[in-house]
């Protein structure tokens, strides 16, 4: 075995979904800013829509050492991951991409055999730590430490009987035993994949396989900061030898991109879908903080008799909204059943639709008074970013706790979780938007700023990129080269 000293280059690999991509996509861009060499591994169809939609080449080609390359993940070219069929993709990761990612680490394909891989840790199985050439793997887990803790917890409160969550239970059953979280977690905020009948679901048992792997490898790396999950990071600590935490990401690379502000077709947009713009300028003939922001996010799927709770509540509230409802938003839309009259009309006067919108420019906008949204992580963290309150209704996996600690711990919105009727969507609406606004207000206001510091110099997630940036650099005199 012989030690080789290279220059540091770092390989990124995030899981294919939007809510993965968008993330490790920031982070490149930091590290880039660093002047480190990094190669950004995608799936071909996210890659192709990304190239379609966003202005991800201007993004990337001003720095000289940063390379996009693209790989299969073995499913035809029409499929786009969705959660039903997590485990079609993962078996055809592991079957088809693992070994091609081998190969191409192998034949020089990749550029220089990398220093590190920064590997996004939903998909820990794809590096073998043990497989030659050895390289460092850095893993990248993109939501909370709070839905990550809430996971880790899960075997333990499995052996204990405290899971599963029964059908006929107490939905807000305290769950009990897991630090950091006392007298917070209800089985309702459990990850979705612990409710009733789900335990031994494969995904669940997915999560919590790929959560656990995470907490193992050398480094986690962590899309939040320090001042708003201090606690439950320091019980993460305790299993995980090093983390980074680095967020919020979006705040983190706009305080270090050069110059002014770019202009707004040269700002980074975060889909894979075409940007309707034209709201922004529907927002600006709205009065200051009058607009409710709907959305769900790129993969949530909602039923039309949701669909049309939500839509009477909208209107119902008297509030002005802006929601995005993408093309694949409802399920079983039934086209016979016409739009009545008194949504026409409300929409008409108040409100705004668009198919994909520009979500940090949106949260950013004076008009912008309220966000209601199924807690993804990244939209959490950028309507923290933008200190605009939220009306919580998630849907699957991490969301269930994003939204508790959003109402419960940080106090920045309220939970709808588990409700969907128009009188509940009518009075969120208003007390987010009146009546509890001051007392919402002033813990958002306060937490936006805290996201801010610890982005700028010397703040906790700036001197943790930079700690991460340094050991990176070190790490390089520890490959391992083939014999
Ligand atoms: C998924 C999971 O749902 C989420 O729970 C997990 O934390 C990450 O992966 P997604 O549902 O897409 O992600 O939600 P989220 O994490 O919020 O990401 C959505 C992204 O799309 C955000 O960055 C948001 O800015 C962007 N977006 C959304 C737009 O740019 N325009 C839109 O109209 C809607």
């Amino acid at each position: 075995m012989e030690e080789e000293e290279a220059e540091p280059h770092v390989l990124m690999f995030p899981f294919p979904a939007l809510g993965h991509v968008n993330p490790m996509l920031k982070l490149a861009e930091l590290l880039s800013l660093s002047g480190l060499r990094v190669t950004f591994l995608n799936i071909h169809t996210i890659h192709q829509r990304l190239i379609l939609h966003t202005n991800l080449h201007s993004r990337f080609s001003r720095f000289p050492k940063f390379r996009f390359h693209t790989i299969t993940d073995g499913l035809p070219p029409a499929y786009i991951g969705s959660l039903t069929k997590l485990s079609v993709l993962t078996q055809s990761m592991e079957a088809v991409t693992k070994p091609l990612l081998r190969q191409m680490l192998l034949s020089g394909e990749l550029g220089p055999i990398p220093t590190c891989i920064i590997l996004d840790g939903f998909f820990s199985f794809m590096v073998d730590s043990n497989a030659k050439p050895r390289i460092p793997v850095l893993c990248f887990r993109t939501v909370s430490a709070c839905s990550f803790w809430a996971y880790s917890s899960i075997p333990k409160l499995i052996e204990e009987g405290q899971l599963p969550v029964r059908g006929e239970e107490d939905m807000d059953r305290m769950i009990e035993g897991v630090d950091g979280m006392e007298n917070v977690l209800r089985c309702r905020d459990l990850p979705s994949f612990s409710r009733v009948g789900e335990q031994t679901e494969p995904i669940l048992q997915y999560c919590v396989d790929q959560t656990i792997q995470s907490s193992k490898t050398q480094s986690l790396i962590l899309n939040t900061f320090e001042e708003l999950e201090g606690p439950i990071l320091s019980c993460l600590r305790k299993r995980c030898r090093n983390i980074y935490t680095i967020g919020p990401l979006n705040a983190h690379l706009k305080s270090r991109l050069p110059g002014e502000k770019s202009p707004p077709e040269l700002e980074s947009s975060n889909g894979y879908r075409e940007v309707d713009r034209s709201c922004l300028a529907w927002l600006d003939a709205q009065p200051s903080k009058s607009v409710v922001y709907v959305s769900f996010g790129s993969v949530t799927v909602i039923g039309d008799d949701q669909f049309r709770e939500f839509w009477h509540g909208l209107v119902d509230s008297g509030k002005r909204f802006l929601w995005v409802v993408r093309p694949d938003l409802v399920a079983g839309k039934d086209e016979e059943d016409g739009v009545p009259a008194e949504l026409e009309e409300g929409t008409r006067e108040r409100g705004c639709m668009v198919g994909w919108a520009p979500q940090e420019e949106v949260l950013a906008h004076e008009a912008i008074g309220g966000f209601l949204t199924h807690n993804g992580w990244n939209s959490t963290l950028e309507g923290i970013v933008a200190g605009v309150p939220m009306i919580c209704w998630p849907q699957f996996a991490d969301q269930l706790t994003n939204s508790r600690f959003v109402s419960e711990v940080w106090k920045i919105g309220l939970d709808m979780k588990d409700v969907c009727d128009r009188k509940t969507v009518a009075k969120m609406v208003n007390d987010v938007m009146e009546n509890r606004r001051n007392e919402l207000m002033g813990s958002v206001l306060k937490t936006a700023k805290l996201a801010l510091t610890s982005v700028e110099e010397g703040g906790s997630s700036y001197c943790d990129l930079e700690r991460m940036i340094n050991d990176i650099q070190l790490l390089r005199q520890q490959r391992q080269v083939i014999d």
